[in-house]
Protein backbone atom coordinates (compact mmCIF):
# COMPACT_ATOMS: atom_id res chain seq x y z
CA UNK A 1 0.00 0.00 0.00
CA UNK A 2 1.44 2.96 -0.92
CA UNK A 3 2.16 5.70 1.70
CA UNK A 4 -0.07 8.31 1.02
CA UNK A 5 -2.97 5.97 1.22
CA UNK A 6 -1.51 4.52 4.77
CA UNK A 7 -0.94 7.81 6.30
CA UNK A 8 -4.56 9.06 5.34
CA UNK A 9 -6.18 5.64 6.70
CA UNK A 10 -3.89 6.09 9.92
CA UNK A 11 -5.59 9.94 10.41
CA UNK A 12 -9.05 7.88 9.81
CA UNK A 13 -8.44 4.41 12.12
CA UNK A 14 -6.06 5.65 14.31
CA UNK A 15 -3.05 3.06 14.74
CA UNK A 16 -2.72 3.57 18.22
CA UNK A 17 -5.63 1.52 19.02
CA UNK A 18 -6.82 0.59 15.76
CA UNK A 19 -10.09 2.75 16.49
CA UNK A 20 -12.14 5.33 14.80
CA UNK A 21 -14.41 8.31 15.41
CA UNK A 22 -15.97 9.59 12.87
CA UNK A 23 -18.89 12.56 13.22
CA UNK A 24 -21.08 12.34 10.08
CA UNK A 25 -22.69 15.18 9.41
CA UNK A 26 -23.11 15.14 5.52
CA UNK A 27 -26.85 14.64 5.95
CA UNK A 28 -28.06 17.69 4.21
CA UNK A 29 -26.62 16.52 0.64
CA UNK A 30 -30.36 14.59 0.25
CA UNK A 31 -32.65 15.54 3.44
CA UNK A 32 -31.42 19.35 3.11
CA UNK A 33 -31.84 21.07 6.75
CA UNK A 34 -31.71 18.37 9.12
CA UNK A 35 -33.23 18.90 12.28
CA UNK A 36 -30.66 20.22 14.81
CA UNK A 37 -28.20 20.48 11.60
CA UNK A 38 -29.57 23.35 10.19
CA UNK A 39 -27.01 25.64 11.23
CA UNK A 40 -23.64 23.12 9.70
CA UNK A 41 -21.52 25.33 11.56
CA UNK A 42 -23.01 25.86 15.16
CA UNK A 43 -23.59 21.83 15.03
CA UNK A 44 -20.08 20.80 13.93
CA UNK A 45 -17.99 23.81 16.06
CA UNK A 46 -18.37 22.55 19.62
CA UNK A 47 -17.84 18.73 18.37
CA UNK A 48 -14.67 19.23 16.13
CA UNK A 49 -12.07 18.64 18.74
CA UNK A 50 -13.65 15.60 20.33
CA UNK A 51 -13.75 13.46 16.54
CA UNK A 52 -11.01 11.86 14.77
CA UNK A 53 -12.47 12.99 11.41
CA UNK A 54 -15.43 14.78 10.13
CA UNK A 55 -17.26 13.10 7.12
CA UNK A 56 -19.15 15.79 4.94
CA UNK A 57 -19.34 17.43 1.85
CA UNK A 58 -17.40 20.22 0.06
CA UNK A 59 -20.24 22.50 0.48
CA UNK A 60 -20.27 22.50 3.98
CA UNK A 61 -16.57 22.05 4.90
CA UNK A 62 -15.82 25.76 2.54
CA UNK A 63 -18.71 27.48 4.16
CA UNK A 64 -19.17 26.06 7.55
CA UNK A 65 -15.42 24.56 9.00
CA UNK A 66 -12.45 26.52 9.71
CA UNK A 67 -9.50 25.20 7.60
CA UNK A 68 -7.24 26.27 10.27
CA UNK A 69 -8.83 23.71 12.57
CA UNK A 70 -6.89 20.31 11.61
CA UNK A 71 -9.50 17.74 11.44
CA UNK A 72 -9.22 14.86 9.03
CA UNK A 73 -11.65 15.64 6.34
CA UNK A 74 -14.11 12.19 5.00
CA UNK A 75 -15.47 14.00 1.83
CA UNK A 76 -18.83 12.47 0.56
CA UNK A 77 -18.33 13.17 -3.13
CA UNK A 78 -22.09 10.79 -4.12
CA UNK A 79 -25.54 12.87 -4.28
CA UNK A 80 -27.71 13.66 -7.15
CA UNK A 81 -30.97 12.60 -5.32
CA UNK A 82 -33.86 13.88 -2.60
CA UNK A 83 -35.67 12.59 -0.08
CA UNK A 84 -38.27 13.82 -2.18
CA UNK A 85 -37.62 12.47 -5.80
CA UNK A 86 -38.08 9.55 -7.34
CA UNK A 87 -35.04 7.31 -6.38
CA UNK A 88 -32.59 7.98 -3.82
CA UNK A 89 -30.53 4.97 -5.00
CA UNK A 90 -30.15 7.08 -8.55
CA UNK A 91 -26.53 8.67 -7.20
CA UNK A 92 -23.73 9.82 -9.12
CA UNK A 93 -19.84 11.12 -8.46
CA UNK A 94 -20.62 15.19 -8.01
CA UNK A 95 -17.28 15.86 -6.85
CA UNK A 96 -14.09 15.88 -8.86
CA UNK A 97 -10.74 14.39 -7.50
CA UNK A 98 -9.39 17.47 -8.18
CA UNK A 99 -11.38 19.30 -6.06
CA UNK A 100 -11.03 16.72 -3.38
CA UNK A 101 -7.50 17.05 -3.49
CA UNK A 102 -7.50 21.30 -3.31
CA UNK A 103 -10.47 20.59 -0.12
CA UNK A 104 -7.27 18.45 1.12
CA UNK A 105 -9.34 15.48 1.29
CA UNK A 106 -8.41 12.57 3.50
CA UNK A 107 -10.43 10.29 2.15
CA UNK A 108 -13.86 10.11 -0.07
CA UNK A 109 -16.83 8.80 0.10
CA UNK A 110 -19.74 7.88 -1.51
CA UNK A 111 -23.36 5.30 -0.97
CA UNK A 112 -23.38 1.95 -2.81
CA UNK A 113 -27.32 0.78 -2.86
CA UNK A 114 -26.92 -3.00 -2.99
CA UNK A 115 -30.64 -4.37 -4.16
CA UNK A 116 -31.65 -1.27 -5.63
CA UNK A 117 -32.86 0.09 -8.56
CA UNK A 118 -29.61 1.66 -9.68
CA UNK A 119 -27.52 -1.01 -7.76
CA UNK A 120 -24.99 -1.26 -11.16
CA UNK A 121 -24.68 2.33 -11.83
CA UNK A 122 -23.31 2.73 -7.88
CA UNK A 123 -21.37 0.03 -7.93
CA UNK A 124 -19.43 0.82 -10.87
CA UNK A 125 -19.13 3.97 -9.92
CA UNK A 126 -17.56 2.98 -6.81
CA UNK A 127 -15.00 0.56 -8.95
CA UNK A 128 -14.04 3.92 -10.84
CA UNK A 129 -13.95 5.96 -7.78
CA UNK A 130 -11.60 3.80 -6.23
CA UNK A 131 -9.23 3.72 -9.41
CA UNK A 132 -9.06 7.34 -9.56
CA UNK A 133 -8.39 8.41 -6.09
CA UNK A 134 -5.53 5.22 -5.66
CA UNK A 135 -3.60 7.24 -8.14
CA UNK A 136 -3.75 10.19 -5.94
CA UNK A 137 -3.14 7.81 -2.62
CA UNK A 138 -6.72 8.91 -1.54
CA UNK A 139 -8.46 5.73 0.79
CA UNK A 140 -12.30 5.34 -0.26
CA UNK A 141 -15.07 4.93 2.54
CA UNK A 142 -18.28 3.30 1.04
CA UNK A 143 -21.56 3.80 2.48
CA UNK A 144 -23.94 0.94 2.83
CA UNK A 145 -27.48 0.33 2.75
CA UNK A 146 -28.83 3.85 3.16
CA UNK A 147 -32.10 4.35 1.68
CA UNK A 148 -35.91 3.70 2.11
CA UNK A 149 -35.26 -0.03 2.18
CA UNK A 150 -33.48 -0.01 5.15
CA UNK A 151 -36.03 -2.73 6.26
CA UNK A 152 -33.47 -4.91 4.94
CA UNK A 153 -30.92 -4.40 7.54
CA UNK A 154 -29.93 -8.29 8.74
CA UNK A 155 -26.86 -10.08 8.66
CA UNK A 156 -27.31 -11.33 5.15
CA UNK A 157 -28.50 -8.57 3.44
CA UNK A 158 -25.37 -6.40 5.03
CA UNK A 159 -22.51 -8.92 4.54
CA UNK A 160 -23.40 -8.89 0.86
CA UNK A 161 -23.41 -4.98 0.86
CA UNK A 162 -20.51 -4.61 2.80
CA UNK A 163 -18.38 -7.32 0.45
CA UNK A 164 -19.48 -5.97 -3.15
CA UNK A 165 -17.86 -2.73 -1.67
CA UNK A 166 -14.76 -4.60 -0.86
CA UNK A 167 -14.53 -6.13 -3.58
CA UNK A 168 -14.45 -3.14 -5.70
CA UNK A 169 -11.86 -1.76 -3.55
CA UNK A 170 -13.27 0.47 -0.83
CA UNK A 171 -10.48 0.92 1.99
CA UNK A 172 -13.03 0.69 4.35
CA UNK A 173 -16.76 0.50 4.49
CA UNK A 174 -19.58 2.27 6.41
CA UNK A 175 -23.06 0.04 7.33
CA UNK A 176 -25.54 -0.47 10.04
CA UNK A 177 -24.94 -2.68 13.08
CA UNK A 178 -27.25 -5.53 13.42
CA UNK A 179 -27.90 -9.05 14.77
CA UNK A 180 -25.06 -11.01 14.43
CA UNK A 181 -23.09 -7.98 13.01
CA UNK A 182 -19.50 -10.61 13.30
CA UNK A 183 -20.56 -12.32 10.68
CA UNK A 184 -20.57 -8.93 8.52
CA UNK A 185 -17.05 -7.95 9.67
CA UNK A 186 -16.13 -11.59 9.00
CA UNK A 187 -17.24 -11.88 5.54
CA UNK A 188 -15.35 -8.09 4.83
CA UNK A 189 -11.97 -8.12 4.27
CA UNK A 190 -11.35 -4.23 5.10
CA UNK A 191 -12.13 -2.59 8.09
CA UNK A 192 -16.68 -1.80 9.21
CA UNK A 193 -17.82 1.21 10.85
CA UNK A 194 -21.13 1.77 11.73
CA UNK A 195 -23.50 4.31 11.45
CA UNK A 196 -25.51 5.99 13.91
CA UNK A 197 -29.41 5.73 12.38
CA UNK A 198 -32.36 7.51 13.37
CA UNK A 199 -32.03 9.22 16.68
CA UNK A 200 -32.47 6.99 19.84
CA UNK A 201 -32.30 7.43 23.91
CA UNK A 202 -28.17 8.48 24.76
CA UNK A 203 -27.70 5.00 26.64
CA UNK A 204 -29.55 2.68 23.60
CA UNK A 205 -26.53 4.87 21.33
CA UNK A 206 -23.79 4.26 23.29
CA UNK A 207 -25.18 0.24 23.97
CA UNK A 208 -24.92 0.38 19.94
CA UNK A 209 -21.46 2.04 19.69
CA UNK A 210 -20.31 -0.88 22.18
CA UNK A 211 -21.96 -4.06 20.27
CA UNK A 212 -20.37 -2.43 17.49
CA UNK A 213 -17.13 -2.63 18.33
CA UNK A 214 -17.25 -6.03 20.27
CA UNK A 215 -18.16 -7.08 17.47
CA UNK A 216 -15.38 -5.94 15.40
CA UNK A 217 -16.37 -2.91 14.03
CA UNK A 218 -13.18 -0.69 14.53
CA UNK A 219 -15.26 2.36 14.81
CA UNK A 220 -18.67 4.64 14.44
CA UNK A 221 -19.24 7.16 12.12
CA UNK A 222 -22.29 8.85 13.98
CA UNK A 223 -24.43 11.78 13.37
CA UNK A 224 -27.87 12.01 14.42
CA UNK A 225 -27.16 10.16 17.84
CA UNK A 226 -24.29 13.13 18.77
CA UNK A 227 -26.01 16.23 17.18
CA UNK A 228 -29.63 15.76 17.90
CA UNK A 229 -28.60 14.78 21.49
CA UNK A 230 -29.88 17.82 24.16
CA UNK A 231 -25.83 16.93 24.96
CA UNK A 232 -24.05 16.86 22.23
CA UNK A 233 -20.54 17.22 23.45
CA UNK A 234 -21.10 14.98 26.99
CA UNK A 235 -22.66 12.50 23.79
CA UNK A 236 -19.90 12.77 21.83
CA UNK A 237 -17.41 12.66 24.62
CA UNK A 238 -18.98 9.34 25.69
CA UNK A 239 -19.07 8.03 22.38
CA UNK A 240 -15.34 8.82 22.63
CA UNK A 241 -14.68 6.30 25.69
CA UNK A 242 -16.12 3.56 23.85
CA UNK A 243 -14.27 3.71 21.02
CA UNK A 244 -10.97 4.62 22.44
CA UNK A 245 -11.33 4.22 26.15
CA UNK A 246 -12.36 0.72 26.48
CA UNK A 247 -15.22 2.16 28.14
CA UNK A 248 -18.26 -0.36 28.98
CA UNK A 249 -21.88 1.11 28.52
CA UNK A 250 -22.97 2.17 32.17
CA UNK A 251 -19.36 3.81 32.23
CA UNK A 252 -19.54 5.69 29.58
CA UNK A 253 -23.66 6.51 30.12
CA UNK A 254 -22.28 7.49 33.75
CA UNK A 255 -19.81 9.50 31.75
CA UNK A 256 -22.12 11.23 29.57
CA UNK A 257 -24.54 11.90 33.02
CA UNK A 258 -21.63 13.80 34.36
CA UNK A 259 -20.32 16.26 32.01
CA UNK A 260 -24.36 16.97 31.18
CA UNK A 261 -24.25 18.52 35.04
CA UNK A 262 -21.09 19.98 34.26
CA UNK A 263 -20.79 24.41 33.67
CA UNK A 264 -19.01 25.33 30.66
CA UNK A 265 -15.51 26.12 31.32
CA UNK A 266 -14.48 29.17 33.13
CA UNK A 267 -11.02 29.50 32.57
CA UNK A 268 -10.41 32.66 30.37
CA UNK A 269 -6.85 31.00 28.60
CA UNK A 270 -9.12 27.54 27.63
CA UNK A 271 -11.67 30.14 26.77
CA UNK A 272 -9.67 31.99 24.01
CA UNK A 273 -8.07 29.73 22.53
CA UNK A 274 -11.32 27.80 21.63
CA UNK A 275 -12.35 31.57 20.64
CA UNK A 276 -9.41 31.60 18.20
CA UNK A 277 -10.77 27.88 16.14
CA UNK A 278 -14.60 28.06 17.04
CA UNK A 279 -17.65 30.58 16.88
CA UNK A 280 -19.41 30.96 20.12
CA UNK A 281 -20.99 27.83 21.54
CA UNK A 282 -21.36 26.22 25.12
CA UNK A 283 -17.87 24.55 26.03
CA UNK A 284 -17.13 21.60 28.52
CA UNK A 285 -13.94 21.42 29.79
CA UNK A 286 -12.11 17.98 28.16
C1 LIG B 1 -26.04 9.19 4.96
C2 LIG B 1 -24.79 8.99 5.70
C3 LIG B 1 -24.70 9.47 7.11
O1 LIG B 1 -23.46 10.05 7.29
C4 LIG B 1 -24.90 8.29 8.01
O2 LIG B 1 -26.22 7.86 7.94
C5 LIG B 1 -24.40 8.52 9.45
O3 LIG B 1 -25.18 9.33 10.18
P1 LIG B 1 -26.21 8.82 11.26
O4 LIG B 1 -25.38 8.35 12.44
O5 LIG B 1 -27.03 10.01 11.58
O6 LIG B 1 -27.00 7.67 10.68
O7 LIG B 1 -23.85 8.46 5.18
O8 LIG B 1 -25.97 8.55 3.73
Amino acid sequence: MDWGLQNRIAQIIKPTDNRALMLAVDHGYFLGPTEKLEVPRKAISPLLKHCDSLMLTRGVQRTSVNPKFPTPIVLRVSGGSSIIGADLSNEEITVSIKDAIRLNACALAMSIFVGSKYEKQTIVNLGKLVSEAEEFGIPVLAVTAVGKEIGQKDARYLSLACRIAAEQGAHIVKTYYCKNFEKVVESCPVPIIIAGGKKIPERDALELAYNSIKSGAVGVDMGRNIWQSDNPVPMIRAVRAIVHGNSNVNDAFTLYQKLCKEKPVKNSLVKQKIKNIQPKTKQYST
